[in-house]
């Protein structure tokens, strides 16, 4: 394959990004040429922010697996598409070339069918990070369903309200998943799920752990007694469905300052586009090369940097099932040992958790096949970004620090490797296409260098948000209508005295734990549910490695019995209710909470006291019972 969009200078990017700007339809319509369509768009891009209404290439018909898989086979069929490394570093590790990749796909693709699966259905997908993963989402795409995949983390209820949500009646998931010391029982989560349920119709099982499992009648199968079918059937081809550049292809589901997880809709021609180009020019990816991104498909990242992206360019993607730090914090480095990794992306998490582990775990390693690093998902400390750079990168390797979010399908403002300079802490510049702005909090534009403010787009890349899956008028009032004629981020950002941007985190009710986006919303509402709980407010704390951790302020019905027994049933619960991911690190019982004569709780003192402030906490005149601060100070755990 070759990309001849790929910015190669600095000269280019200088050069695309002013095409990208003063002439948006006819630059991405160069781009897009480059794949493969079953007929070509009539409009490059229709948009208004008002409604929203973006339509990328409207008019154009394609299938988003022609462009992964068919289009490689003649020249690069014997080419790895997917690497993948187990858990356990004693099993075999495997190769799927796009060959098998086509087949697989193809041949899963007949299983969807033979479910009654079509065109449109929406399929929740709940799996450990597993090759099969790739090939349900990309069978999905295949037929033209929609698939929702859903993080092997969340709970039950989880699950039960993302099924609700999407109207899905079909789910594909596995006996179980193995992560770190872990086993996942990911069925019996998905049994929970369904208590009751009527609208499921199928639920197609891969065997993974061998985890015994209750197969209902009527409803569940085995992913391998499915493919036999269609191997006996003799049929193994599965053409793939026409769809609409604009129809959808996924649904993701991510939370914001409201109590209900979103349903981030991205439709097929835009988002395949900016994956593609966002991958190649960011990691400068070169045909051959192994690139390894850490990232779950359960998240964004893993959607377009794991799957979309790279196959889409023809690369090889190599998948990890486990964790960093298991069986120790070597892992990630015996790994690129191993396949001899070239680009290797992840999370500032992930470094600071082992940047305490020790050098041992490094030090002998061969990590001379790397050349680029890239960091994702929350803003990288100077700390991690300098012991990434030299310990991992040995100071030859360019780190791209890539600021997106799940509403942009893809990177957003990057240094691209090797090409614009990278600058510790900063995402440095936007990517073609991309028009960042700082505005007041009253809306107006913020010129200049050398200033502060939040951060918005001012006009439409290929992979924006569609809408909010059925809820067009909550994707209005979330990001377009703070600021009339913007995307609002929710993030503060710095642009400096050059025009580089640094973020500087969420402005909203929004945390980032491990690089995870937690509503404090849904944590309160889920602590909330606990019989004992009067009300709560959750709010951010800065946490070594976890970036954020999560601080839980409960008012507690003093009638309730053993308060520490009481403190384990809310973790318990908000386990049930979200997941382990949304469990406070800290729990601090109080008899009130900060509020204004309104009834608004002042949630900038509180983060202020969880920061450890107990002075300087701003103006608490406005409330109504300033002398529960104090109380709450004293009782800070
Ligand atoms: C939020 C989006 C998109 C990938 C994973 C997270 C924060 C993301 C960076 C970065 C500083 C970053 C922002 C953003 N964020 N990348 N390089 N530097 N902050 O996706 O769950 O949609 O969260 O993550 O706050 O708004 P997400």
């Amino acid at each position: 394959m070759t990309y001849p969009y790929q910015i190669k200078t600095l000269e280019d990017y200088n050069r695309q990004y002013k095409e990208s700007i003063e002439n948006p339809e006819k630059f991405w319509a160069n781009v897009a040429d480059n794949f493969t369509w079953q007929k070509k768009w009539d409009k490059v891009l229709d948009w208004n922010f008002k409604e929203p209404n973006v339509k990328w290439f409207s008019g154009g018909k394609l299938n988003i697996t022609e462009n992964c898989l068919d289009r490689h086979l003649a020249k690069n069929g014997d080419t790895p598409a997917i690497l993948w490394e187990s858990n356990n570093p004693k099993e075999q590790s495997r190769k799927i070339t796009y060959k098998e990749l086509h087949f697989k796909v193809v041949q899963f693709a007949n299983v969807l069918k033979n479910n009654g699966i079509k065109k449109g259905d929406r399929v929740c997908i709940y799996m450990g990070m597993i090759p099969e993963l790739a090939i349900a989402t990309l069978s999905c795409a295949r037929i033209g369903a929609v698939h929702s995949v859903i993080f092997g983390g969340f709970s039950a209820q989880a699950i039960a309200d993302r099924l609700l949500d999407a109207k899905s009646e079909f789910i594909i998931t596995c006996d179980g998943a193995f992560r770190g010391a872990k086993d996942i029982p990911l069925k019996s989560v998905i049994d929970d799920a369904l208590v009751g349920n009527k609208t499921i119709k199928s639920v197609i099982v891969y065997e993974r752990t061998q985890t015994p499992v209750s197969m209902i009648k009527g409803r569940d199968v085995w992913w391998e007694d499915e493919i036999k079918k269609v191997e006996a059937s003799g049929n193994p081809d599965c053409p793939a469905e026409i769809m609409d550049a604009e129809d959808v292809l996924f649904i993701l589901y991510t939370s914001g300052s409201t109590g209900k997880p979103k349903g981030v809709v991205h439709t097929i021609a835009g988002y395949m586009v900016w994956t593609n180009y966002t991958f190649v020019n960011v990691f400068q990816y070169q045909p051959g090369q192994i690139h390894f991104c850490t990232a779950d498909v359960g998240w964004i990242t893993g959607h377009s940097y794991i799957i979309y992206g790279p196959l889409s360019a023809g690369a090889t993607s190599l998948m990890f099932e486990g964790v960093p730090t298991y069986p120790d914090a070597g892992r990630l480095w015996d790994i690129v040992d191993k396949f001899k990794v070239d680009i290797l992306y992840t999370a500032p998490t992930a470094i600071r958790s082992l940047m305490g582990c020790g050098e041992e775990f490094h030090k002998n390693k061969n990590l001379s096949s790397l050349k680029v690093l890239g960091s994702v998902g929350e803003p990288i400390n100077e700390e991690a970004w300098h012991w990434f750079d030299k310990n991992i990168g040995k100071e030859k390797c360019p780190i791209v620090d890539t600021w997106w979010q799940t509403e942009n399908g893809g990177i957003m403002i990057s240094n691209i490797a090797g090409v614009t300079p990278g600058i510790p802490s900063y995402a440095t510049l936007p990517l073609p296409g991309v028009q960042p702005c700082l505005v007041d909090e009253m809306g107006k534009e913020i010129k200049g260098n050398n200033v502060n403010g939040n951060l918005c787009i001012k006009a439409p890349w290929p992979g924006i948000i569609r809408t909010t899956y059925g809820d067009h008028e909550r994707c209005r009032q979330t990001y377009f209508s703070a600021y009339p004629d913007k995307y609002f981020t929710g993030d503060g950002c710095l642009r400096d005295e050059k025009g580089n941007y640094r973020i500087t985190g969420r402005v909203d009710d929004v945390l980032n734990v491990s690089g995870h986006r937690i509503g404090t919303a849904e944590v309160e509402n889920a602590i909330n549910m606990h019989t004992g709980v009067i009300e709560s407010a959750v709010v951010g704390y800065p946490h070594d490695v976890k970036g954020q951790g999560i601080y839980a302020y409960v008012i507690f019905d003093e009638n309730h019995p053993n308060a520490n027994l009481s403190k384990q049933d809310i973790l318990q619960t908000v386990t049930r209710v979200i997941g382990a991911i949304a469990k406070p690190d800290k729990i601090q019982f109080v008899p009130g909470l900060p509020k204004t004569r309104s009834g608004k709780i002042m949630r900038r003192i509180l983060r202020k006291i969880a920061e450890g402030e107990t002075s300087n906490l701003g103006d608490t005149s406005t409330l109504l019972d300033p002398s529960i601060v104090t109380l709450i100070i004293e009782g800070k755990v």
